[in-house]
């Protein structure tokens, strides 16, 4: 029996199977907007059988987008445009998760290909906020406006307004953006972090910007509703003092007795040039630690491409669901797939459309 075809539930939610398509942008949106692109790609993906789909990282303001074409959810009207996706991803059985971000310092990027990072009077950039006031550095060498503590209450209060959205929206499994190089992330980690007051030094002050967004998001979230946060586990930089997996750890108790139901756990973004030894499941040793040491459940994420490997992963108890990045590009129906090669009932995970050809 494929354990990667069988339910999870966490709170009330129940996710057919195992399968989760990790977010990732589409840079196709208009003033945050989401459009027909975002309705036909996720609109594929639930077709294909994922049990979950967490929509890509949605700005909670502008300026914290990625690059001037990133998904928002600043403003009621983007309400609309979302809902129309979650209905039909829900209508093929699929949960309708999304990932709410500010990308900070790694923000104002063109949308030229290997456009680089604008400033804020070029055309398409905007004025980069962070921790404090240093260049992410490599080809991102904007630097940012160091955050006052009404910037910091600014931003939080948008994290607030977006998860009442994303509700409204019909969003049934909220993720937190804390990985990856941006806000968040930056805040926690020591390599983006030198800030003197409360928000920066010693773990818990670094870490006080994401519990605090945490905190608000759960106050406006329902308690039914799953809460998860993605983070970078590591910056893979421990000789440089970076974030380590030891800090995930503790970090990640903070995160349960906070309410956060999941941890998605990803890694690096933190460091220009980190060396990353990426390859297959390269990440799942954090989910499995984090998930152990912390007794929080974990999605594994990163170069999971294959059915058997998902199944080994989740067979092992290294965590408790799966999401599929670029595979989940390249082939839309992997769910289907994956459960035609593990043994499981694959018309489960197809549409009655689609029934001959499985
Ligand atoms: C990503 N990734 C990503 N991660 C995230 O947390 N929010 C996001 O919006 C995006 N956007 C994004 C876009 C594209 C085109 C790619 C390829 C990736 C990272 C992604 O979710 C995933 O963690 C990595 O791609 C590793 O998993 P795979 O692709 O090896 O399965």
């Amino acid at each position: 029996m494929s354990i990667l075809h069988t339910p999870f539930s966490l709170k009330s939610v129940t996710i057919r199977n195992r399968v989760g398509v990790s977010p990732m942008c589409m840079f196709n949106a208009q003033d945050g907007l989401a459009s027909d692109w975002h309705l036909a790609h996720y609109g594929a993906r639930a077709i294909g059988g994922a049990g979950l789909i967490i929509v890509e990282a949605t700005a909670v303001e502008a300026r914290g987008r990625i690059t001037a074409n990133d998904l928002g959810i600043w403003s009621d009207a983007h309400v609309e445009p979302l809902a129309r996706i979650n209905r039909f991803i829900k209508a093929q059985g699929t949960v309708p998760g999304m990932q709410i971000a500010h990308a900070g310092r790694k923000g104002s990027i063109s949308t030229a290909q290997n456009g680089g990072q604008l400033a804020a009077n070029e055309p398409g950039g905007w004025e980069i906020i962070g921790p404090s006031a240093v260049a992410f550095g490599g080809a991102l060498g904007q630097v940012p406006r160091e955050m006052t503590i009404e910037d910091i209450r600014a931003v939080q209060d948008a994290f607030f307004a977006a998860a009442k959205r994303a509700l409204a929206a019909g969003v049934e499994w909220l993720e937190i953006h804390a990985a990856h190089g941006y806000l968040a992330h930056s805040f926690y980690s020591p390599l983006g972090n030198r800030r003197a007051d409360n928000y920066g030094g010693v773990f818990e002050n670094r870490i006080r910007f994401l519990m605090e967004t945490v905190a608000g998001v759960r106050a406006v979230w329902p308690e039914t509703l799953p809460l998860t946060v993605r983070i970078s586990a590591t910056d893979w930089a421990d000789e440089r003092g970076g974030w380590t997996l030891e800090d995930s750890v503790a970090l990640a108790k903070r995160l349960k007795a906070a309410g956060i139901d999941l941890v998605d756990t990803s890694t690096g973004g933190g460091a220009p040039d980190a060396k990353i030894p990426v390859a297959p499941g390269y990440q799942v040793p954090f989910a499995e630690r984090i998930r152990r040491e912390a007794g929080i459940a974990t999605a594994a994420v990163g170069l999971i491409t294959d059915a058997a490997q998902a199944e080994e992963i989740l067979r092992e108890g290294r965590a408790d669901i799966v999401l599929i990045g670029r595979e989940s590009l390249r082939d839309p129906n992997w769910p289907q797939r994956a459960a035609r090669e593990l043994g499981a009932d694959v018309k489960a995970f197809a549409p009655g459309q689609y029934a001959r050809a499985w």
